[in-house]
């Protein structure tokens, strides 16, 4: 007989996702919406983080995500999920997974989806127990697990059991967010590890049937000895322009310091770009990048779709212990799913995926627009869900700063997105924000990009999110903001100098069908 995956059964599956359903409802019942997303995928109520899942199946998109449906704080996880035929409305469906063995028994942690070679949808991901109360060297212990899709639309799962058991002795507790692909033949999965001496490193297991895992290598070990974790790591190929072939490792670092503009926020989630051949060890050729510059955005998970594509979603992570919209019944919503490609200046681009153009509604086109010194011009009277094509013309502008005040209320609160002349980055700015999180993030832009004397910018404002995407996704940043009561404007701005606005158009966009 083959390796049997090992199942202890605690509690009675389908009562906890009933009783896990019953209390999102809840929160849905009396949910304040002044918030919540109208293009950004969120739970009915409850708390979310990491996308979990991702993949398309029989005829659908499934985005899967960590949910605690008890409370708006993170507490022991579940697996939400909705789902859709064309990326652009989306469908709730049921909770996926509750915790219901002992192996799992303190949370189902995150993990990703494959299409087996038997076309079954498999779900790897991790089961987390805490132990001691949470505390000491022994304070956790997670294990990889295997779920298999029961049905066309992977609505109702059937948990296979543990198939990776955790080797205690070389582990720093954390071993965690199994990411599965095939190569000639061989299964491979990666996850997250903090070694026995907190190092944060991925390693590699193989597979031929996908069910028995053998140890095989450390892929990748963080150079900063700061780095203890790597979460939600991901490992792909990709083709740049020139036809060359490209691994991409992927990871959400613990305990890397801020220097510069680098690294501002709790975690920070970026790539490598190296090389790879089985039986080896990943080797970057690259500085490790962030895969955004915003104030929230973390645990992105990237799936190849059947067309070819690389597609991530990204968690916008509140990274703070209190977040305004918790007081609303909700927490945490996902990116826009963005496209990564390889440019020919040898770095990851990230743009909105081509369906996103399925949100527009109408589009009103302002045109270009000169604005005198330290002028302010409206725009919109109120935008509540909207996307902004900008294009900046910095050979003839003389503005130290241009851009948008967005969220901009009548009790003078905003957020501001602008082209800083002297920094020649992107920033988003939340020192005038009317709640929540302040500070602001800037995202580079290359001589080259600079020497060309434009940028254009795709701005998506949600509720309470902004996404800016710079130059085709060469760098995005993404960042909530709570804006007051009231109509929320937007005002295009110059400092200290005139701005060129090449061109200007406003998209309004429709919902996605899950408020
Ligand atoms: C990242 C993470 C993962 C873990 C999950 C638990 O945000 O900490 O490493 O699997 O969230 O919710």
């Amino acid at each position: 007989m083959g390796f049997v995956p090992t199942t202890t059964p605690i509690r009675d599956h389908s009562a906890e996702l009933a009783k896990a359903e019953a209390a999102v409802e809840q929160f849905a019942a009396t949910r304040n919406n002044r918030w919540y997303p109208k293009f950004h995928i969120a739970s009915n109520g409850g708390w979310i983080n990491d996308p979990n899942g991702l993949c398309y199946y029989r005829g659908r998109w499934h985005v899967y995500y960590q949910l605690h449906p008890y409370s708006t704080q993170w507490g022991p996880m579940h697996w939400g999920h909705v789902s859709s035929a064309d990326m652009v409305t989306w469908r709730r469906e049921p909770i996926a997974m509750a915790p219901s063995l002992e192996q799992e028994r303190d949370g189902v942690f995150s993990g990703s989806a494959v299409i087996g070679d038997d076309s079954t949808l498999r779900f790897y991901y991790t089961g987390h127990r805490t132990l001691n109360g949470g505390d000491g060297p022994d304070r956790a212990k997670e294990v990889q697990m295997l779920a298999t899709a029961q049905d066309n639309n992977a609505v109702h799962l059937t948990k296979q059991g543990m198939i990776v058991d955790c080797p205690s002795s070389k582990v720093d507790c954390d071993f965690r967010d199994p990411k599965v692909w095939k190569t000639d033949g061989t299964w491979y999965m990666t996850f997250g590890v903090s070694s026995a001496a907190k190092r944060g490193q991925m390693w590699l297991y193989t597979s031929h049937d996908m069910v028995e895992w053998a140890f095989d290598r450390v892929l990748f070990e963080h150079p900063d000895p700061d780095v203890f974790m790597l979460e939600c790591p991901d490992f792909f190929p990709v083709t740049g322009p020139d036809g060359t072939e490209k691994w991409v490792i992927g990871f959400s670092a613990m305990g890397s310091k801020p220097h510069g503009f680098m690294n501002r926020n709790a975690s920070n989630a970026g790539y490598m770009i190296g090389s790879w051949t089985p039986s080896e060890a990943f080797q970057p050729e690259t500085e490790f990048r962030l895969w955004d510059c915003g104030h929230n955005f973390y645990a992105p998970q990237s799936f190849a779709a059947p067309d070819g594509r690389q597609l991530m979603y990204g968690w916008m992570s509140p990274f703070a212990r209190t977040a305004p919209m918790q007081d609303d019944g909700w927490c945490g919503q996902l990116t826009l799913p963005r496209e990564i490609t390889l440019g020919a200046d040898n770095d990851l681009h990230t743009a909105p995926a081509a369906e996103i153009a399925g949100l527009h509604a109408d589009t009103t086109n302002l045109g270009p627009i000169d604005l005198t010194a330290n002028e302010e011009r409206v725009i919109a009277d109120d935008a509540e869900a909207v996307e902004i094509e900008l294009g900046l013309d910095l050979s003839h502008s003389t503005a130290e700063r241009m851009g948008l005040k967005i969220h901009s209320t009548n009790d003078g609160s905003y957020i501001y997105v602008a082209y800083d002349d002297q920094l020649g980055r992107i920033v988003i700015d939340r020192q005038t924000a009317a709640r929540g999180d302040r500070g602001y993030r800037a995202a580079p832009l290359s001589a080259a990009e600079i020497a060309s004397g434009t940028v254009n910018l795709r701005i998506f404002v949600d509720r309470s999110s902004i996404e800016v995407y710079v130059n085709d996704g060469h760098q995005v940043l993404s960042s909530y903001s709570y804006p007051s009561e009231g109509p929320r404007a937007i005002e295009l701005t110059s400092e200290s100098g005139t701005a060129h606005i090449k061109a200007i158009k406003i998209h309004q966009l429709k919902g996605i069908g899950l408020e």
